[in-house]
């Protein structure tokens, strides 16, 4: 049988930033498989993978295919299921991740697997939601599994530094290792020192004095584990800042960095710097949405676009500064 026809946002290659993407293409609302289920999309977050993935930064791996229409973090409400869903239900109001090989976010309706969509109760919006899967669980994945921290506050008391707190990872980063036993020291640019602290930090930094270049806590700490969210930070920087076997946790390794966590390896140092790539669980998607339910997590909507002004939302993730998550809404 024919599928109607939705709207959606593509690009047709590498490249060309924000004025490369198509808007108002119409393509066919795309069928779940047996496992899939399909959405009416209602929110979608931007992620710097996103435009990196454009950019042709992870090539050849993704994206694989052309014409590509972008963005993985949606939430919506489920309006088809296939065969073999059992947990979720057509009208249930849900957010999930979509894989970064098909991407499809873009759009009025999307696909995506059962085994990562979680639903969300009416307490948490959808565009709260959408902000949630790549940022808060790369946050969770980098605190709970890299740094130890245990959320329930019943772990050891542990240094945590995170670098671009104000960002869309960083921004979970401080909140959620504040609900475990830790002090947190955070980076940040100057105007953003008092929404940083708002979060729970401890102590902030503004990177751009000599003292937060230089990563140095004011209350003379060292960290057990750096969640570092921002970029262009050496080892030799970290190194004197760590505690003796600190950890910096690296979201965006370049080829230095990568050098750096073999070399760690080899001569088994105890200071380690570990990249990390998230591994997307339903259960702490789940469980992130609890929090945000509960109060315990607080979501920050940079801006908002409609999906008519995707170019938009895509040039401000590429400028770097925004405060908390850039949402798109169909
Ligand atoms: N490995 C993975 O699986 C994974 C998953 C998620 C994200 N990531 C990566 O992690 C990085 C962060 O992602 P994101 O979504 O949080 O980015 P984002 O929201 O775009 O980050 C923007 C924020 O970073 C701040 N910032 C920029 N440079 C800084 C610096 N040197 N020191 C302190 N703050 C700085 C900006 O503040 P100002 O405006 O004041 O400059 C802005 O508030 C990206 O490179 C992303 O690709 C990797």
């Amino acid at each position: 049988m024919a599928r109607r026809l939705m709207q959606a946002v593509q690009y047709d290659g590498y490249g060309g930033g924000p004025a490369a993407l198509k808007q108002h293409v119409e393509v066919p609302v795309p069928t779940p498989k047996k496992n899939e289920v399909l959405l009416k999309v209602e929110a979608i977050s931007i992620n710097p993978v996103d435009w990196k993935m454009q950019k042709g930064m992870l090539r050849p791996l993704f994206p694989r295919k052309f014409p590509y229409i972008p963005g993985t973090d949606i939430a919506g409400e489920i309006v088809e299921i296939g065969p073999q869903v059992k947990d979720v239900k057509v009208g249930d109001k849900v957010v999930t991740k979509l894989s970064h090989q098909y991407g499809g976010g873009f759009a009025e309706f999307a696909v995506a697997p059962e085994s990562i969509t979680a639903v969300r109760p009416s307490e948490v919006s959808a565009a709260e939601s959408a902000t949630l899967p790549v940022a808060g669980l790369t946050a969770h994945q980098a605190l709970t599994e890299f740094a130890g921290v245990k959320l329930d506050g019943t772990g050891q008391q542990k240094n945590i530094l995170v670098t671009a707190a104000s960002g869309g990872v960083g921004h979970y980063a401080v909140q959620l290792a504040k609900l475990g036993n830790t002090y947190v020291t955070a980076t940040c640019g100057a105007r953003n020192i008092d929404f940083v602290k708002s979060l729970g930090a401890d102590e902030v930094l503004d990177y751009k004095t000599p003292e937060g270049a230089a990563l140095k806590s004011p209350s003379g700490r060292k960290y057990d584990a750096v969640i570092h969210c921002s970029t262009g930070i050496p080892w030799s920087t970290f190194e004197p800042q760590l505690s003796e076997s600190g950890k910096v946790i690296d979201l965006t390794p370049n080829m230095s960095a990568m050098a750096t966590f073999a070399l760690k390896k080899l001569t088994f140092s105890k200071k380690q710097l570990v990249p990390l790539l998230l591994a997307a669980k339903k259960e702490n998607l789940e469980y992130l949405v609890q929090l945000v339910k509960e109060g315990r997590l607080k979501t920050v909507i940079d801006s908002s676009f409609p999906l008519s002004k995707a170019e938009d939302a895509w040039a401000k993730s590429i400028d770097g500064h925004a405060t908390g998550k850039i949402v798109v809404e169909p």
